[in-house]
């Protein structure tokens, strides 16, 4: 078993994230993580093991017994949210999924109004969260930071699970888990999501929930991913990489018509003008055709489907919404099911409630 107290950083860090993932593991050999830092973490097994258990967990919420079940499951358990980064539905999601299972929760959502303020170092703070808690759930602008406390973590006299809610514009493990999630319950009764096509478009380049779920689709056999967006904002080198070494196919283009009409589902994501190096550098790029409106629904599949990981701006016209094929409210609420189902395999909770009466 890969232990991350037996590899110093340095090592560690120059692993590819396939040699990094066993080190992540939980050590009961259950293949769940212990720290979940990116996608590369989940094969399509776990990926099942996780949509089930959140499958389960959303029937036995329905009774009154359920619920109360399932809030004792983590009674004894905190969790520390710590966002330093804007979030609404990641925030309050793994909120709802933590109350589902009984977990009290602490938060600082401001740096501004911890002792970072006062120049305490983001190491001693998460050290000081990991004295009064059992699970850090992090979201940072910095691409590394949850990886490194990750590391320090383990090598702590306190050590606790990390859950990566957002790494600056590199990973957002759990909004792939939900969006995989919802992708699958989308298709269930319509073949699965083998063989399918999934087609991106917006802001490839510097969204990372894109790159985290780019990986995940490529556990599926033979799904097509389509990377549409203007060339300033075309999908990054090391995603193409992943796909080529996988043998995944995909295209790159600008015509998100064109991309509809082959689609199965379609991923909008938000112009990130929030990481503009230079200040308007966004708004010069013209991405009117990046739209997804009242023409381009016409032209989705009749059992296709529409996805955003939200917030959304003018992506998607609002005459969508009531489309049954528009998703994206449905992954807001799965984001809380996949949610309690990580969290609860975290702490080694998964076999329990599979397993229970409800
Ligand atoms: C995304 C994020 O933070 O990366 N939001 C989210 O978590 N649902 C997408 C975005 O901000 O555009």
């Amino acid at each position: 078993m890969a232990k991350l107290t037996e590899i110093g950083w340095e090592e560690y860090s120059g692993l590819s994230l396939d040699e990094k993932r066993p080190y992540l593991a939980r050590w009961e050999g259950d293949g769940m993580p212990y720290h979940t830092l990116f996608a590369q973490q989940f094969d399509r097994g776990l990926l099942e093991r996780l949509c089930a258990l959140a499958n389960r967990i959303r029937f036995i919420n329905k009774s009154k017994e359920g619920a109360l079940y399932l809030k004792n499951v983590l009674a004894h358990k905190r969790a520390m949210l710590y966002f330093s980064q804007p979030s609404s539905r990641t925030f309050l999601s793994h909120l709802a999924a933590c109350q589902l299972l009984g977990i009290t929760t602490g938060s600082v959502r401001d740096a501004a109004t911890s002792s970072e303020f006062k120049g305490e170092s983001k190491e001693d703070s998460i050290r000081t969260f990991s004295s009064y808690f059992d699970m850090i759930i992090m979201r940072s602008p910095e691409q590394g930071l949850a990886e490194k406390m990750a590391w320090e973590l383990s090598n702590s006299d306190r050590p606790i699970p990390i859950l990566n809610a957002g790494s600056g514009k590199d990973q957002h493990p759990t909004q792939a888990l939900l969006d995989i999630y919802t992708l699958i319950r989308s298709f269930e009764t319509k073949g699965g999501v083998d063989g399918r096509t999934v087609v991106f478009c917006g802001d490839l380049l510097r969204g990372r929930t894109v790159r985290s779920l780019s990986y995940l689709l490529t556990n599926f056999n033979d799904v097509k991913q389509v990377f549409i967006a203007p060339q300033e904002l075309q999908v990054p080198d090391d995603v193409i990489a992943i796909l080529k070494k996988k043998g995944v196919r995909y295209e790159i283009g600008e015509d998100l018509k064109a991309g509809v009409k082959v689609a199965d589902a379609v991923y909008m994501t938000r112009i990130q003008d929030e990481w503009d190096t230079a200040k308007g550098a966004s708004a010069k790029i013209d991405t009117s055709r990046f739209k997804f409106g009242a023409e381009e629904l016409a032209l989705l599949k009749p059992d296709g489907c529409l996805l955003h990981p939200l917030p959304r701006r003018d992506e998607i016209a609002t005459c969508c919404d009531h489309d049954p094929r528009a998703m994206y409210w449905r992954q807001m609420r799965n984001g809380m099911w996949i949610r309690a189902a990580l969290i609860a395999s975290t702490f080694g909770f998964e076999k329990t409630i599979m397993d229970c009466g409800y």
